[in-house]
C-alpha cells in the first residue's frame, strides 16, 4: 500500500502537475473541474489530464475507502439503500466483486450513486477512466489494475479482493452517499 501510494498515485500527480505547469489558470481549478471540462484545456496536454488527473482522482476516491478494520456495516440511509437495491450487503459484495474480477487488464470497480435516477448501482471503468465523465458519483472505489495486489498476492485478484472488504470504512462511503444524493437533487432540479 505504502509503495502504491508513494509512488504509483505519486506518479499520476507529478505528471499531472508537471503538464499543467505552463498554463497557470489552470492551477486553480480542481480535479472534478478540470476532468469535466476537459476542452477547456490545451488540446496538447488533454490526455495526460484525461489519463493522470483520472488517476489521481481515483486513487484519491479508493485511500479514502480503506482503512484499518472498524468492525462496523452500512448503517443508516446507506444501509437502506443498500438493501433496496442489491436485497443485501453480502448480494452488493458479491457484484462488485464479480465487477472488479470482470475488468480486463486495468480498471476499476465501483459502487456509485446513478446522478439522474439517484439509484445506487455496481459498475466498473478501464484504465483510469472517472465516474462523473459517465454521470455517476462513486461512493466505493476498488483498484484492480495489478499493481494494486501483485506484490502481496501475485496474480490472486481474488484474494485481493476478500481482504479488500476487511478494510471498507463505511462511515466514510455513508458520508460520500449523503453528499451525492445532494448532487443528484440538484441536477434533477
Ligand atoms: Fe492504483
Amino acid at each position: 500500500m505504502r509503495l502504491h501510494h508513494d509512488k504509483h498515485h505519486r506518479t499520476y500527480v507529478d505528471q499531472l502537475n508537471r503538464a499543467i505547469a505552463p498554463f497557470p489558470s489552470l492551477n486553480d481549478r480542481t480535479i472534478e473541474d478540470l476532468l469535466m471540462h476537459l476542452s477547456d484545456v490545451p488540446e496538447s496536454i488533454q490526455t495526460t489530464v484525461r489519463t493522470c488527473g483520472g488517476g489521481h482522482a481515483n486513487h484519491e476516491l479508493f485511500w479514502k475507502s480503506i482503512g484499518p478494520p472498524t468492525g462496523t456495516l452500512p448503517r443508516g440511509a446507506l444501509a437502506e439503500g443498500i438493501n433496496e437495491t442489491f436485497g443485501n450487503l453480502q448480494t452488493l459484495q458479491q457484484r462488485l466483486t464479480e465487477a472488479a474480477l470482470g475488468v480486463f487488464g486495468s480498471g476499476w470497480a465501483f459502487l456509485a450513486l446513478d446522478l439522474g435516477t439517484g439509484e445506487m448501482e455496481v459498475m466498473s471503468l478501464p484504465n483510469q477512466d472517472v465516474d462523473m465523465l459517465h454521470g455517476k458519483s462513486a461512493l466505493l472505489a476498488c483498484d484492480v489494475w495489478e499493481h494494486s495486489y501483485y506484490l502481496k498476492y501475485e496474480n490472486r485478484r481474488t484474494e485481493y479482493l476478500q481482504a479488500f472488504w476487511e478494510v471498507i470504512q463505511w462511515e466514510a462511503v455513508s458520508v460520500r452517499l449523503e453528499r451525492s444524493m445532494q448532487k443528484s437533487r440538484i441536477a434533477a432540479s
